[in-house]
């Protein structure tokens, strides 16, 4: 069964509180929170304030999706603000080992997130390191694109990879991911599906919540 963590990108701005608990009440898993910076993305969005003001109102696993350049300087900030999970992207560190064990020791969940032209061997050498891999299925920046579809077998090869590996590390997807791109994704071997529009652009979040994870469990479909 897919973990479901709707995108808070895609919610009203103006009734974050609301929204988040809305989610929860729809049985969503987890909260993801996408943080951009304007350099490494195209886009501005939220920071620490705003993660620490949800925290009391919520008790899902609050998954922070930092899109900055030099994330290094802001894990401590978000590891503060309440996140569980904190990923950072491979294409923003230089030093990627050591900003992974940054996140371990400020008390969150290291993960690490690529782009899709991003090759998964950047991945050998930290697998010891991350309890998630984050496989973008659009270019980071915004919400509501098209699914990739030559990310599939970029899942199925990094699903291999961690089944080959034996380490309990999840694979998450995001971007474009909705109830008829969700089976093909979960049979590729997504484990934890990230939908904004899907979820926030539904009137009945509930609803929404119980497709994706419905649609997670199919077998046999292509896209
Ligand atoms: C994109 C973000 C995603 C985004 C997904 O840069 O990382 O988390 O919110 O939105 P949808 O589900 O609308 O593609
Ligand atoms: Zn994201």
């Amino acid at each position: 069964m897919p973990i479901i963590a709707p995108s808070l990108l895609a919610a009203d701005f103006a009734n974050l509180k609301d929204e988040v608990e809305a989610v929860a009440r729809g049985g969503a898993d987890w909260l993801h929170l996408d943080i951009m910076d304007g350099h490494f993305v195209p886009n501005l969005t939220i920071g620490p304030a705003v993660v620490a003001a949800l925290r009391p109102h919520s008790q899902l696993v609050f998954d922070v999706h930092l899109m900055l350049s030099r994330p290094e300087e802001y894990i401590l900030p978000f590891a503060r603000a309440g996140a569980d999970y904190i990923s950072v992207h491979v294409e923003a560190c230089t030093h990627l080992h050591r900003v992974l064990q940054q996140i371990r020791e400020a008390g969150c969940r290291p993960a690490v997130a690529l782009n899709p032209a991003t090759p998964l061997s950047v991945l050998d050498h930290i697998l010891g390191e991350v309890e998630m891999i984050l496989l973008m299925t659009v270019n980071p920046g915004f919400g509501g694109q098209e699914f990739i579809p030559s990310m599939l077998p970029k899942i199925a090869s990094l699903a291999a990879k961690l089944r080959e590996s034996r380490r309990d590390i999840l694979l998450e997807v995001d971007g474009g991911i909705t109830p008829e791109t969700a089976p093909a994704a979960c049979q590729a071997g997504a484990r934890v599906l990230v939908a904004g529009s899907a979820v926030f652009g539904s009137p009945d979040r509930e609803a929404a919540i119980r497709e994706l994870r419905q649609a997670g469990k199919l077998n046999k479909v292509r896209i």
